[in-house]
């Protein structure tokens, strides 16, 4: 099996924010994870380079269109690495052969008539790049755009797209999967019930000089989209190249909804008429969105990818923009809301599992993953969801729904944090009698730990790397690994010796990146809503209410602190240990306190009272009187649940 996956060729008017940065990140996951099942892939992306926009920015610029397009295209081309983003070929339109092969398609196209000479007259939106019809238009003026069109009449050379709308809506109906998620086909399909106009393919020199000249009429530049969707296949060597019939046949197109009319309707019906086959499959996403509105340059909202990398670092960039958007939705973006994810799903879930059975095998076994010996139900359980989790996954990635393919592993994270708690290692390891069932444990965890950094590889791969190499694999190894000969349960092997380093993923704390006045400057201008939020004074908005981390912790050990009244220090489950320090030695016994649930907040920043360092606080509420009384769950609740 094999695959071709492209992202759209960017505009090369501006530099790329987050929206092209999400788009390619989802291409390269897509491409990693397919790698990851042992399949041939080939993952393009690019620039697109003439047209209207284009000539325009140069202008302003003072510079000529290809010297302005080799500058941002570079810097397309630069980002894409640091965000661990590996095309195998990047394409620009102002390639030479590129350019040939428009030409020598357009010239067959019109010698077999399928483009003629007409007149238009139409409302062009000049952001959009094409003409709009009235009923797109919102008051008069472009949605996406928030400009009126400019009416423009002239001579022009159509492409007679009207000629293949049957057959294409024949191609959708017989092909449910063609256009996905499945709004968009009905979107693309309800489109398609009106009759469907020409697509005027050209633009007067006298207007428009930087684009392809019309093989036919040196008069007429090309139509910038009739130009750029033919780089999917100039990029793989159409018409000559071998390479050309392996990947056309599995091609791949990602995109955002902004540009679904020119790849669901112009592109299918062109790809008719140059006699080619359509692509296989378009993958339709939705905006992200800065207070509920797309981000994008014209309306000035944008955020910058290298500002997220300085913050965050790049596998907890990945791995946000996968998980919270469910993908052919809008979805919202905020520093607050990178901040919680990173802290609750990477820290506290994924880092925390990670270290405390590492931490557990090198202290109770030396380092070395031990032999299990015979299996309980707690084991099969874990062992089977392990297994269920790798084929849910699988199916999720494949049909492109990212954030569930997560969801299904950190449901394992969860399970294994609770296999921990159920299992209580550092009670066996008191216990000699207890060795086998130790053993078990812990071979258990390096295992399901295997497992989740196997299926993380394409999400995150420098994190999964350190997984690995942590797990006691070689760089080398790890690059090897696949769904396919390595996804099922028991493959690692007793013996291997693990290498403790240090934490996946530190805590963050509300501003991050360095305290500098500019550092504090860059987190704002990433985030209007942090200004808004600044504003309302007193009101807290449902994102800042995220930021606490409440867990619910089962408290194991209380004792009062020496030379003070009203401490004391408490060691808890949530679900890993923890000390706390607690001002309610005036109010409870110690002894009272021994398997309560409360509620605590698990990620504020550690302080020291008395000499002992206390890793959270627990809720409590005091009176008029100033009677204080503890926050309690009605029980049975699993220490380190998040209260919400
Ligand atoms: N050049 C055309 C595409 C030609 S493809 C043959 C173009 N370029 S663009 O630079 O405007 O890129 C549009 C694409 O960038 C969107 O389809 C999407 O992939 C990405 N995004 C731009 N802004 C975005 C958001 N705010 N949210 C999500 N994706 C966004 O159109």
């Amino acid at each position: 099996m094999s695959l071709y996956i492209t992202t759209p060729i960017y505009y090369v008017n501006a530099r790329p924010h987050l929206g092209h940065a999400y788009t390619t990140i989802i291409a390269d996951t897509y491409s990693r994870f397919k790698r990851l099942c042992k399949e041939d892939v080939r993952f393009q992306t690019g620039t697109d380079e003439h047209g209207d926009k284009i000539a325009e920015a140069a202008q302003t610029a003072g510079i000529h269109p290809k010297e302005y397009a080799d500058r941002i295209s570079s810097m397309f081309r630069e980002a894409w690495p640091s965000l661990a983003i590996r095309p195998d070929n990047f394409i620009r339109t102002t390639d030479e052969h590129h350019v040939q092969t428009v030409q020598k398609i357009l010239q067959k196209v019109h010698d077999q008539g399928d483009i003629y000479l007409g007149s238009y007259s139409g409302l062009y939106c000049r952001g959009c790049e094409r003409f709009l019809t009235e009923k797109e238009l919102v008051d008069g003026k472009c949605p996406d755009h928030q400009t009126a069109p400019t009416p423009i009449s002239e001579s022009n050379y159509f492409f007679r797209m009207s000629k293949y709308q049957d057959w294409l809506i024949d191609h959708i109906q017989k092909n449910p999967d063609f256009i996905t998620p499945e709004r968009y086909k009905n979107e693309v399909l309800s489109f398609l019930s009106e009759p469907l106009e020409d697509l005027c393919i050209s633009r007067p020199k006298s207007r428009l000089t930087w684009g392809i000249s019309l093989p036919f009429d040196d008069d007429f530049v090309t139509y910038v989209w009739f130009d750029a969707l033919i780089n999917y296949i100039t990029g793989i060597g159409y018409p000559d190249s071998e390479k050309f019939s392996g990947y056309w046949e599995v091609a791949e197109h990602v995109i955002a909804k902004d540009i679904l009319k020119p790849h669901a309707i112009y592109w299918p019906t062109m790809l008719r008429a140059i006699g080619l086959a359509p692509y296989k499959r378009l993958h339709v996403h939705g905006y992200w969105n800065i207070n509920e509105a797309k981000m994008s340059k014209s309306i000035g909202n944008v955020v910058r990818p290298e500002a997220l990398l300085q913050n965050f670092g790049v596998d907890t960039v990945r791995y946000f923009l996968l998980r919270e958007m469910s993908f052919g939705l809008d979805a919202s973006f905020s520093d607050e809301n990178i901040i919680a994810r990173q802290n609750s799903d990477l820290a506290n879930d994924l880092g925390n599992l990670f270290s405390r059975a590492l931490t557990m095998i090198n202290k109770f076994a030396n380092g070395i993953v031990p032999a299990p010996a015979d299996l309980e139900p707690a084991d099969k359980e874990l062992a089977g969801a392990a297994v269920n989790m790798v084929t849910e996954y699988t199916a999720q990635m494949n049909n492109f729904a990212f954030n569930r393919a997560l969801q299904a592993v950190w449901a394992i994270i969860s399970l294994a944090n609770k296999y921990i708690v159920s299992s209580e290692p550092w009670v066996l390891a008191k216990d000699p009698a207890k060795t086998d069932r130790l053993k078990t444990v812990l071979y258990n965890l390096a295992e399901t730990l295997r497992l989740i950094g196997l299926v993380l590889t394409p999400v995150m791969p420098e994190t999964t790397l350190k997984m690995a190499m942590a797990l006691g694999s070689t760089e080398d190894e790890h690059s090897r690994q696949n769904l396919v000969d390595h996804g099922e349960w028991g493959l690692t092997a007793p013996g291997v010796k693990i290498n403790l380093g240090p934490s996946l993923f530190p805590r963050l704390e509300k501003k991050v990146g360095a305290p500098t006045k500019d550092g504090q400057k860059k987190m704002k201008e990433m985030s209007p809503k942090s200004k808004e939020a600044e504003s309302d004074a007193g009101l807290v908005t449902f994102d800042d209410f995220k930021k606490l981390d409440l867990r619910v912790a089962e408290i194991k050990t209380a004792e009062k602190i020496k030379k003070s009244d009203r401490l004391l220090k408490l060691t808890v489950m949530a679900p890993e240990e923890r000390t706390l320090v607690a001002g309610i030695a005036e109010y409870y016994k110690p002894e009272d306190l021994i398997g309560r649930q409360v509620i605590m907040v698990a990620n504020l920043k550690p302080a020291k009272l008395m000499g002992v360092t206390s890793h959270g606080m627990i809720l409590a509420a005091r009176d008029e009187q100033g009677r204080l009384s503890l926050s309690a769950l009605a029980g049975g609740v699993t220490p380190g649940s998040k209260v919400s």
